[in-house]
This record gives C-alpha cells, structure tokens and sequence, in this order.
C-alpha cells in the first residue's frame, strides 16, 4: 500500500519533470511556449511554478512510464493515465495542453491542471481525485506561499493559476487558489492554521464575485481575525489586471484597497437596487440594516451608518434608530 503511493508519487514527479523539460527544450513544447510567452509568463515563473506541456499524442507518458516499469493499471488509477474505451490498454490524460503540476504542502506533485493552448473545451483538465488528490483540501501554490503565509500572518486567495504566478511576479508571494471556486471548509481551515488574515482576490466578474460572497462565511467560519476583499474593475480578473496595469497598481490600488467583509457585502447588495427611487432605498437600508446590527462594535457601527446616511441622504438619527431597534429584536 505505502508502495503503492511512493510509486505514484515518483511517477508524478517524473511525469512533471518530463512535461517541463518538453515545454522547454523541445519542438514540441515551441507553441505552448509561444502562448504561455504571449499570456506575459515570464521564464522564471515557468521555472518556479514548473510549468510544462503535453504534448499531442496518446502515447507520451504511457511509454515514459511503461519504460520505467511503472504499473500502468496503477498509474491510471493514480490519474495519469485514461483506460481505452475498448479496454485494450491506456493512454495519456493529458494531451496537447499546458501543464501546471499541483503539489501538497510539503512540496511534492500529486496531480496536474492542464490548459488547452487558446480556446477550447474544457479549458482546464485536472487529474481526477486519488489517493494523492483531494480537490477539497488542496490548495495552488502553498507549498511555496507557506513561509511567507506564516511571516505576514495573512494569505491572498485566488481563482485561478494565473492568478497566483502573476502575483507572484508582482512581488505578492503569500497566495495560493482552490482548483476553481468552490472554498470549502477545510481550505479555511488549512489556511486559518497559518494565518489570522485573509485577503480574497477573485475575478471582478460577476461569477467572481458572488464566489467572493460566498466565501465570507466560510472564512469568518473558520476563526479568521480578518477577512477582506479586493475590488477588481471592468471584471477582469487579477492575471489580466497586472497584464494591463502593472504590479504596482496591482498592489498599492487592489489589495491595499481592499475592503471589509461588511463593507464588501454592502457594496454587493447596494448594486442590486436602484437608489435613485425610494423603494429601492428602502430596500436596500432594509436588507443592509441586519449586516451593520449584527456588528458588536459600537464604532463600527456607527462608521458604516454615517456612510448610509451620507450614501442614501437619510438621517443618521434615524438610521441609528432603526439599527438600535433591530439589535433588540436580534438578541
Ligand atoms: P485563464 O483563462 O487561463 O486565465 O484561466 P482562469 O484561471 O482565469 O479561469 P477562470 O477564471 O475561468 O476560472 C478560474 C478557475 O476555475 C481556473 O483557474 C480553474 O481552476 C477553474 N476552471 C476554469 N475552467 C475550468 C474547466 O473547464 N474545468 C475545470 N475542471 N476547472 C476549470
Ligand atoms: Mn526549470
Ligand atoms: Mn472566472
Ligand atoms: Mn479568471
Ligand atoms: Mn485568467
């Protein structure tokens, strides 16, 4: 059994050996050079993120493997292989793609996320989950973000991979993403282990941000001191945004801009209505109110009640009426 997973373990670091190498040094790897290149990914991020290509063939790991007398059953299990469908022998998972290998927190690869070059369905093959990889519990990058994670006491969550490298190359060395949106319980809590701060990045489209929502009560779920959100313009996410504005802006307007878990809830739902008639302000101080009520600090209720009433033109007095009447109820 503990056979079993060191076999695989080798595999997976070899197969991502043989991946970069390909990606690197041969004509094979020339187009998924040339379009990791055009993306802006420099070779110091394709080294450090060990970045690779598989290229178009069936067969490409299956003899790499097969010639270092790996079990092709077990590596197929293991998720890097695919059975033929006539049950005649296997073939590659990956195939014409970019590679971007995912480690565990001690730095080992357990599987890999391949992107077709350009278009193309599914955009990202991942391995299936195996007794190496758990998508629940493993996160992009944190075998390299821990140090830093742990230094900083705070951790910058993503969407993406190409989120987490150009951060990186902005000089934000404490991010890490989940293999798409979906934050579950136990990421928070790997995270909250290392850090009492957490900054969540996600993509300024609207799928990005609803999955910003969502995590809120995960993270605060989870015992975090701290949690914020960053505010991205025109939906880009944050690869594209230092793509067109640079790391400075990326840091110094993104993340040192970025605001509270209330503030961003405010924000969210302020878009929902429309403030220019007075049902939709009452609306929205309506379902504001219970956000702001349920703070337990005196002060900092009464910063985000100044901001409503300035915001909506209505009284503080009586916002603060209303909140005080609503914190009773609450109790
Ligand atoms: P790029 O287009 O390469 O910049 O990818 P992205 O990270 O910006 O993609 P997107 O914002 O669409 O999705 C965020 C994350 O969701 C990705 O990094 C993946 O982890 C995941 N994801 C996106 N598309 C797919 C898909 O087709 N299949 C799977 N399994 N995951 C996906
Ligand atoms: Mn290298
Ligand atoms: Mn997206
Ligand atoms: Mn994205
Ligand atoms: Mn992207």
């Amino acid at each position: 059994r503990n056979q079993e997973l060191e076999q695989l373990l080798q595999a997976h670091e070899w197969s991502s050996k043989l991946y970069h190498y390909l990606l690197k040094n041969t004509e094979y790897g020339k187009p998924a050079m040339e379009y990791l290149k055009s993306r802006g990914f420099t070779d110091k991020a394709i080294d450090t993120f060990q970045i690779g290509y598989a290229p178009a063939r069936w067969d490409t790991l299956v003899q790499f493997l097969d010639k270092r007398s790996f079990e092709l059953e077990a590596m197929e299990k293991g998720g890097l292989l695919s059975s033929r469908q006539d049950g005649s022998g296997f073939v590659d998972r990956f195939r014409d793609r970019v590679i971007f290998p995912l480690h565990n927190r001690s730095g080992k690869v357990i599987a890999f996320a391949g992107r077709v070059l350009g278009d193309g369905q599914p955009k990202y093959l991942n391995s299936p989950e195996s007794k190496l990889f758990t998508k629940s519990r493993v996160l992009y990058n944190l075998h390299q973000a821990k140090n830093e994670i742990r230094k900083t006491g705070q951790v910058v969550l993503f969407e993406g991979y190409g989120d987490v490298i150009s951060a990186w190359e902005a000089g934000v060395h404490n991010g890490v993403a989940t293999m798409g949106t979906a934050l579950t319980e136990s990421h928070a809590a790997i995270l909250r282990g290392m850090a009492e701060e957490v900054l969540v990045c996600y993509d300024g489209d609207s799928a990005g941000q609803a999955a910003a929502l969502k995590s809120i009560p995960i993270l605060e779920g989870a015992g975090f001191f701290q949690v914020k959100i960053a505010l991205l313009s025109e939906g880009l996410d944050p690869d594209e945004f230092i793509q067109k504005y640079g790391a400075e802006r990326f840091r110094h307007q993104v993340l040192d801009g970025a605001v509270s878990s209330v503030k961003f809830r405010l924000i969210y739902l302020r878009k929902n209505h429309i403030l220019l008639e007075e049902d939709g302000k009452v609306a929205y101080i309506k379902e504001a109110m219970p956000i702001i009520a349920a703070l337990s600090s005196p002060s900092e209720r009464e910063i985000y009640l100044k901001e409503l009433s300035a915001d909506l033109q209505v009284s503080f007095d009586s916002l603060k009426q209303e909140c005080n009447e609503l914190r009773t109820v609450m109790q």
